[in-house]
């Protein structure tokens, strides 16, 4: 892995120098490492050392009184900036969100709070910040768990698969999230606004330091009913997993409707359960109706 090598770039965040004669096994094993770190992609056709970058943007960062900290020097000195949040609990990530998503008075102010959390380390691996899509006002908002590979790139939540199969389920009961009647538009969002490298699941902790951004943005966009996709969404607007048992019922997220429902990649997965979503479909529409 020395002299004679090729560089192989995989992913946003690692240059990984290979050998040419590089042994098969190795290979194949840096290769299932990058692809298991979310390095699932190669970007370019010249290599980019993001190592050294990082190194030479730090030294410069601290020759420069004015420069804003990276985040993980922000974490151990706690002197982050986000929004007009009181900084005064900064030191514990999940206080210090509350109050930058309680700060926020509308729905610009809460992204530019999320884009200035500093506390989320998925935000280092992750191309773009997903903050939402659809019409804001809609009455209907949904929420799913966290940007895949292709909302990454886009920076829009629910472009890929899984995303398609969401905009037949809700075009089938009318609605649509590019549609500009509000009563037939729908506002999407996600839980976790970072990609989670490779697709894991989100960690309690990265669910835990995101659930306020995620409360106030419903708050804020104040949607007649909520939509919650998937366990995550469930968790952290019904306090509870298991899809499978609680879908198909109408809950209760601080006085709005919510109907908790399978999320479309397992749907995709699991083609069986599409009869359940659509009953699911169908409670939504009648209680749209009955608005
Ligand atoms: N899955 C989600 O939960 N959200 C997305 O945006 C894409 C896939």
């Amino acid at each position: 892995m020395q002299s004679n090598n090729t560089r192989v770039l995989f992913g946003s965040a690692a240059v990984m120098p290979i050998s040419s004669h590089i042994d098969p096994v190795v290979a194949r094993g840096l290769l299932e490492f990058c692809i298991e770190t979310g390095a699932a992609e190669p970007i370019g056709e010249t290599t980019v050392d993001r190592f050294r970058l990082h190194m030479e943007q730090s030294a410069s960062a601290s020759t420069n009184s004015d420069a804003r900290p990276a985040a993980e020097s922000l974490l151990q000195s706690g002197q982050g900036q986000v929004g007009r949040a009181d900084h005064s609990t900064e030191s514990d990530p999940v206080q210090y969100a509350e109050q930058a998503a309680a700060s926020s008075q509308n729905l610009d102010e809460l992204h530019e709070a999320i884009a200035g959390y500093p506390f989320c380390g998925l935000r280092e691996y992750a191309r773009n910040l997903v903050f939402s899509d659809g019409q804001r006002g809609s009455q209907v908002m949904i929420v799913g768990e966290a940007p895949g590979g292709d909302e990454d790139k886009q920076g829009k939540p629910f472009v890929g698969a899984s995303g398609r199969l969401l905009d037949r389920m809700f075009l089938a009961i009318d609605l649509k999230r590019d549609s500009e009647d509000l009563a037939h538009s729908l506002y999407i969002t996600n839980v976790i606004p970072w990609r989670p490298p490779g697709n894991r699941n989100p960690t309690t902790q990265e669910v835990r330091m995101m659930t306020p951004f995620a409360m106030r943005h419903v708050e804020l966009a104040r949607p007649k009913l909520l939509v919650a996709i998937g366990n995550f969404s469930c968790m952290v607007f019904l306090g509870q997993t298991g899809v499978t048992r609680l879908r198909g019922k109408w809950l209760e997220w601080r006085g709005i409707p919510v109907m908790p429902t399978f999320h479309p990649a397992y749907l995709l997965r699991s083609p069986t359960k599409k009869s359940d979503s659509w009953k699911d479909m169908i409670m939504i529409r009648r209680r749209l109706n009955s608005l």
